[in-house]
């Protein structure tokens, strides 16, 4: 199952800093993610971590030294340079950044920095004072203003017992903010793409609610693959277990009311809204103010009508919506193309294998608004939302 990653050459360079430690889970999950990766290490980090650590994660020779004999590259630098799809470098020192922000090129990195035209991510990882250092600051906005793409740093516990703003950002979103660098010019720059993801919890009391096994899985994968294609992202997500993605404007809701309320006032500046969430059709009438009691009676609950938010939303965007279906996919989904005026829906058979609730695939059938269907297999929910955005693409407005 392809990802953003997959068959991308990543040239990981690593500085000198306690958080090299972490590079080493970032090399490990840059291969489990398909990529090919090569490390460069400064003098300074490999007094941390050893080069034998990242090789035998990376299975290739880790680069330490610009005049190496052994080197497999007749000029290792420009030869990486050259077939980098993107270089990241985590953790940055100050005394790199400063070095890349001036354009020194003295090391092996550095060469190899001065010599690549493809995205550069630098995720810095240092003592506070250091981040806050004017100079440091400079070279940031430098980087900044010259199209680097600066993960970080995070904010939490820092190696000085302290706590503040200089810790390496966690794996997961460093993972993020590459994605985001290679796509970030992508057929989808310039565009705003309203996801809504995860089940709504209506409440009964304030310890029950009324919702459903939507997991957000779709809805995520959604904003990230639209992310990963240059694409201005808001996501509007029920609770759900994930974290959330980097680079994506999360909007944090529960009920379907609210959903709504947020969706709408982004809505109005996007040029597609694509509704993976599972939005409840019904909420109680009125959620009591204290528990209910259990008694030996049975308990009838009133509900009403929720609004159906991708047929109300105001705007003129493309409208995707999804349809969820136990029986009679196609048909069902048909309906919904015509009652909600969409321009796609994306059908889902809940009941297939590996498909709908939870899973990390999906097996879904597009059908567009002149009712042409399409039936795509069984893919990562990753993949499917690309295939979603495909279509997308050529139904925006202008
Ligand atoms: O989150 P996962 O675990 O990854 O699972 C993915 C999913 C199965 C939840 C997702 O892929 C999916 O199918 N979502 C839509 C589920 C659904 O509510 O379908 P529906 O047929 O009830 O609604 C049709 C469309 O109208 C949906 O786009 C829904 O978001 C929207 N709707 C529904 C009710 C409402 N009040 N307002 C809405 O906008």
């Amino acid at each position: 199952m392809a990802g953003p990653l997959k068959d991308k050459h990543v040239v990981l360079g690593v500085t000198g800093s306690i958080a090299c430690y972490k590079a080493l889970d970032l090399a490990s999950k840059l291969m489990q993610a398909g990529a090919l990766v090569d490390v460069i290490m400064s003098y300074g980090a490999t007094q941390f971590v050893t080069p034998l650590a990242f090789r035998s994660l990376t299975h290739r020779a880790v680069v330490t030294d610009s005049f190496d004999p052994d080197s497999e590259y007749s000029v290792e630098h420009v030869a990486l340079a050259q077939q980098a799809d993107v270089i990241v470098i985590a953790p940055a020192t100050v005394h790199c950044i400063a070095k890349l922000a001036l354009g020194l090129a003295d090391d092996p990195l550095t060469t190899t920095i001065v010599a690549a035209t493809c995205p550069l991510v630098v995720a810095p990882a240092m003592d506070g004072n250091m981040y806050d250092h004017p100079a440091t600051r400079a070279n940031l906005a430098t980087l900044k203003e010259r199209g680097v793409v600066i993960a970080g740093p995070g904010i939490g516990r820092l190696a000085s017992g302290l706590s503040g703003v200089g810790r390496l950002l966690e794996t997961p979103e460093l993972l993020g903010h590459i994605s985001y660098a290679m796509g970030k010019d992508g057929d989808l720059a310039g565009r705003t793409v309203v996801v809504s993801a995860g089940g709504t919890m209506e409440p009964i009391d304030p310890v029950r609610v009324i919702t459903n096994h939507s997991s957000g899985k779709m809805g995520y994968a959604l904003a990230e693959a639209a992310r990963d294609r240059g694409a201005n992202v808001v996501l509007v997500t029920a609770p759900t277990n994930l974290a959330d993605p980097a680079l994506i404007n999360v909007v944090q809701v529960r009920t379907a009311e609210q959903m709504g309320a947020a969706i709408q006032e982004h809505a109005e500046k996007a040029d597609a809204l694509v509704m993976a969430a599972a939005v409840a059709d019904y909420r109680p009438t009125e959620a009591a103010d204290q528990k209910i009691k259990k008694s030996d009676d049975d308990l009838n609950i009133t509900l009403s009508k929720t609004t159906d938010i991708l047929k109300t939303a105001k705007g003129n965007f493309v409208r995707v919506g999804f349809a969820a279906e136990s029986q009679n996919l196609v048909a069902n989904a048909k309906a919904k193309v015509d009652s909600k005026k969409l321009d796609l829906i994306v059908a889902n058979d809940i009941t297939a294998e590996g498909s709908g609730f939870g899973s990390d695939t999906n097996q879904a059938t597009l059908i567009d608004r002149d009712l042409v269907v399409e039936e795509l297999p069984l893919l990562s929910k990753y993949d499917v939302s690309n295939r979603i955005l495909d279509r997308v693409k050529d139904l925006f407005r202008d």
